[in-house]
């Protein structure tokens, strides 16, 4: 594999871009600071929009690197930015790469997340070389699990009591994966 960072990504109804600073303020509104959106999430909703541009900021600063991916999420057709998919473990040497996403409330349904799911896995198959595409959810989290059925990935198994979250406290991990192979 060879990283090529966090290119620009399109699909019909997608852009998928590097965030900009600019994009706090929407961040913030849509989806950062909304508990329902981090309720299976590690993270807690940001306090405030201070919160969420000191981690843009930091985010930006990443993108020079070729081995960070991170995307946010805009509707071609109004420009809105509607949630965040992003790498968040990413093992080199065993060309495997683990997918995190999240979405504001107001557009959950459409199957935006699937749309942006596959094209992120057919850009690390395809273009970064990478093997293995993964993610995992809560098992109290099932509409997560249809997102990456949907974009084409398989149910692996489940750990039992191997997650936690401030929320829901300890909870079973469901792991989906997609390899070269199976594209
Ligand atoms: C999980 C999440 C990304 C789904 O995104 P999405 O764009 O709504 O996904 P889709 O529209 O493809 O829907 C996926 C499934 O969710 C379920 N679903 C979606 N919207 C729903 C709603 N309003 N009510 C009930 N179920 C819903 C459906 O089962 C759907 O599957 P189907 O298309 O076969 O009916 C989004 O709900 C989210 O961001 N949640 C909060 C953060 C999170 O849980 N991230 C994932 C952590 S692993």
């Amino acid at each position: 594999m060879e990283n090529k960072g966090t290119k620009l990504l399109e699909t019909e109804k997608l852009l998928l871009r590097r965030f900009v600073i600019e994009d706090g303020e929407a961040m913030y509104n849509n989806w950062a600071s909304d508990p329902e959106v981090t309720k299976f999430l590690t993270w807690q909703p940001h306090s405030s929009i201070d919160v969420t541009k000191a981690l843009l900021i930091d985010w930006i600063a990443r993108y020079e690197d070729l081995a960070y991916y991170n995307w946010v999420i805009e509707l071609k057709a109004t420009h809105e930015i509607v949630g965040n998919i992003s790498i968040v473990d990413l093992k080199e040497k065993a060309e495997s790469a683990s997918i995190g996403y999240c979405m504001s409330k107001a557009w959950w349904g459409n199957g935006i997340m699937s749309e942006a799911l596959r094209r992120v896995i057919v850009y690390l198959i395809e273009e970064v070389g990478v093997n293995r595409v993964c993610a995992c959810h809560d098992s109290n989290n099932p509409k997560s699990g249809r997102v990456m059925d949907k974009a084409g990935m398989k149910l692996e198994g489940i750990l039992r009591s191997a997650g936690y979250s401030d929320n829901v406290g300890i909870q079973d991990i469901v792991w989906h994966s997609i390899l070269r192979s199976e594209l």
